[in-house]
Order: structure tokens, then C-alpha cells, then sequence
């Protein structure tokens, strides 16, 4: 397969993560005869240093031409001051919807080598993996605001939205990845109290009837859903939820594997270019040490290969990988429990290793 592939390195340790999974691609390449063809291209801090804008146009146009990007991190304190025109961030918010990105991806997977880094019980989280879908470009953070009156009696507000076309596009997203994976569909919503989630409710359940008759099926109210997470993680495969429900849910998840340093994600819209990257930032206060953990960033090509390319084999391999230098006890500082732990490179050619035997 051919392939078209933007790499945004982006700002702090992003250049250095994403030159480690650009070594994962290429021998993932070789190995199954794919022709990738790579560009890098400015985001970020770096690129308002370099053009003043934290998405350049030639970005913007790199990105919409290819098959995937594959994003490091951007922002850092140096581009922090208040009074700046315009910050990192920016860039990534504008990605998003120049893209139409309007689902994000959030595996929730437990490796079982890192099983004492979480701050939950063995018995409890063993097994764990769960793949979240949370709406990205909806609902009440993109909602009317405003305020009245002011002093003592100011009051605001914030709308939730939804549309029917919104709720059908990512639960089909959703519903698909169910049937590639245990499937089962868990909807969160809080229907018992919110309009929006009425609607949202009695969408889901009916392009589950008529698309999907044969996922498992139900639903569950957001409130109970921050409970059973830490109670029996296990029991969930595929969770399909709204922007701010799905905000809470993914970040308290995230706790759940116990290590920032270990977690991709992915933004996927209708048919065009996904966009994979870490769940961590740009940390700052370890780049260019070659301290920074390759994995999350190498895992997101594991979800570049699956949900942009199709590739599950490639996507397995990789995961594979990853899971092989964990056994094999090799650990960048933020995982090692103050153990030995090896450079970002040296984690790169770990896995380079495993992908060549
Ligand atoms: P952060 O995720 O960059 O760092 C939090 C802590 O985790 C730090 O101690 C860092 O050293 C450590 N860490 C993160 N990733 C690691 C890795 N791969 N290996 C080893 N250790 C790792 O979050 P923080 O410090 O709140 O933000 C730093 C900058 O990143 C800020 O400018 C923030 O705006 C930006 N950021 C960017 C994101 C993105 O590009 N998607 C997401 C989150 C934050
Ligand atoms: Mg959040």
C-alpha cells in the first residue's frame, strides 16, 4: 500500500517522540513492502516562532493531501505570555476543524508488564481495555454563551446542542470499531435530566437497531459510568459518549493505566485524514534530554495503521512490540519506579528490534 504521511513534531519532546515512531513506521514499511512517503510540517510554538502563525497555511494544505498525520505535541512556557497575539494551542484547535475531527479515540489499555504503576488494585483493573469515543466538535463547549445582569445577581450560561446528524455520525464510528473488536457498545448520556441526551439517547438506539443489530448494545447514565470505571473497568469494550461527558470520562480513565507516557489517541472525521498523537503535552521540563517515553507516540501509529489504513496486522504488530520490550523489562525514567531506565532512542531501537527479528 501506498501511503501519504504528515509528521507535526510540534514543540518540547515532540521532535524527539516523533522521530522514534517515524523508525517504527519504516520498518513496519519494509517489513509488510508498504510505500510510506513522509513530510514534516510546522505546528505549534515553533511555528509562530518561525511564521507567526501556529498553523500555517502550508499545514493546513499538507494535511487535507494526505492519509494520516501523526502530531508530537506542541506549547511550552516560552510561548505562555498573556499578552501574545496567538498560542501554541491554537494550532491544534484549528487542525481539528479545518479537518472536520469530530471523534476522538482514547484507548484505555492495560499492559499487564506496568500492571503495578496503576493506582488501582490488580484484581480490579487486570484485563482492562476499553476504547472511548468521545463527540469533539459538539455539544456545550461549542454551545451559546453569555452573561446578564452583573454584581451580586450576574448570572451565565452555556448551551448544550446537539443534532441528530451529529449523534448518528459517531456512533457509526463507534459501532464500527465494536465490530472490529469484543462487540459490545456502551452510549453514556444523562437522559434522566438533559434534553440534548434524550435526543442523543434515542438516535443511538436507533442506528444501533437498524445498522448494528448485531452489537451488544446498552446504555448508561454518566454519573454511574465515573463509578463503574474504577469499579469494574473490565465489563466496558467500546464507549461512545458526548464532548464534555467524554472529556471527564477519558481523563479519569487515563489514570486507570497509571502512566501518562504510555497513552495515544486518535481524531478521526468523515473519511478524510485522521489525526493520532499522544495524550501527554510537550513536557517541557524533560526536553531534549532524551528522557521522554516513545511509546504513547508509537502506540498512536499502531491507530494511524488501523483506523486510517486498515492496516489490523500492521496495528497488532506494533502493539506486539510494544508489549515485548515492557516484558522484557526495558523502561524509559517515567515508567522505571525509579529502576534503570534507558534513553528515548534507546526505546526506539528496542522496538525497532522487535519489529526486524
Ligand atoms: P505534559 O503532559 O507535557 O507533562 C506532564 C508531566 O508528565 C511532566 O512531568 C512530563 O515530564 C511528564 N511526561 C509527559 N509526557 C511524557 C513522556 N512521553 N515521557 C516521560 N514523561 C512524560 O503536561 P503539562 O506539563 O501540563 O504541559 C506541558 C505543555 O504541553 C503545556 O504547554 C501544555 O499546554 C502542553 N500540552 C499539549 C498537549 C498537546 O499537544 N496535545 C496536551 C497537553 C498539554
Ligand atoms: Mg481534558
Amino acid at each position: 500500500m501506498k501511503a501519504n504521511l504528515v509528521l507535526l513534531p510540534g514543540d518540547g519532546i515532540g521532535p524527539e517522540i516523533v522521530a522514534q515512531a517515524k523508525r517504527v513506521l519504516e520498518v513496519i514499511a519494509a517489513r509488510f513492502d508498504h510505500e510510506f512517503e513522509y513530510s514534516s510540517h510546522l505546528i505549534g510554538g515553533i511555528a509562530i516562532d518561525q511564521c507567526g502563525d501556529p498553523l500555517p497555511q502550508e499545514t493546513i494544505d499538507a494535511c487535507k493531501q494526505s492519509d494520516a498525520i501523526l502530531l508530537g505535541a506542541v506549547g511550552g512556557p516560552k510561548w505562555d505570555d498573556p499578552s501574545a497575539k496567538t498560542r501554541p494551542e491554537a494550532g491544534l484547535l484549528k487542525i481539528r476543524k479545518e479537518l472536520g475531527l469530530f471523534a476522538n479515540l482514547r484507548p484505555i489499555k492495560l499492559f499487564d508488564e506496568l500492571i503495578d504503576a496503576s493506582p488501582l488494585r490488580r484484581d480490579i483493573i487486570e484485563g482492562t481495555d476499553i476504547l472511548f469515543f468521545r463527540e469533539l466538535t459538539g455539544g456545550i463547549y461549542f454551545g451559546e454563551s453569555g452573561r446578564s445582569g452583573s454584581g451580586d445577581t450576574e448570572s451565565a450560561y452555556q448551551m448544550m446542542v446537539y443534532s441528530v446528524p451529529e449523534v448518528e455520525r459517531i456512533v457509526r464510528l463507534a459501532a464500527k470499531a465494536a465490530k472490529q473488536r469484543d462487540n459490545r457498545l456502551t452510549s453514556v448520556d444523562k437522559a434522566n435530566v438533559l434534553e440534548p441526551s434524550r435526543l442523543w439517547r434515542s438516535v443511538a438506539a436507533r442506528v444501533m437497531k437498524e445498522e448494528f443489530p448485531e452489537v451488544q448494545y446498552d446504555v448508561v447514565l454518566v454519573d454511574s459510568m465515573a463509578m463503574h470505571l474504577i469499579n469494574r473497568p473490565r465489563d466496558f469494550d467500546v464507549v461512545v459518549t458526548g464532548n464534555m461527558f467524554g472529556d471527564i470520562l477519558t481523563d479519569e480513565a487515563s489514570m486507570l493505566p497509571g502512566s501518562l507516557g504510555m497513552l495515544p489517541s486518535a481524531s478521526l472525521g468523515d473519511g478524510g485524514p485522521g489525526l493520532y498523537e499522544p495524550i501527554h503535552g510537550s513536557a517541557p521540563d524533560i526536553a531534549g534530554k532524551g528522557l521522554a517515553n516513545p511509546l504513547a507516540t508509537i502506540l498512536a501509529t499502531a491507530m494511524l495503521m488501523r483506523h486510517s489504513l486498515g492496516l489490523n496486522t500492521e496495528a497488532e504488530t506494533i502493539e506486539w512490540a510494544v508489549s515485548a520490550v515492557l516484558a522484557d523489562g526495558l523502561r524509559t525514567a517515567d515508567i522505571a519506579r525509579g529502576g534503570d531506565a534507558i534513553s528515548t532512542e534507546a526505546m526506539g531501537d528496542a522496538v525497532v528490534a522487535q519489529l526486524t527479528v
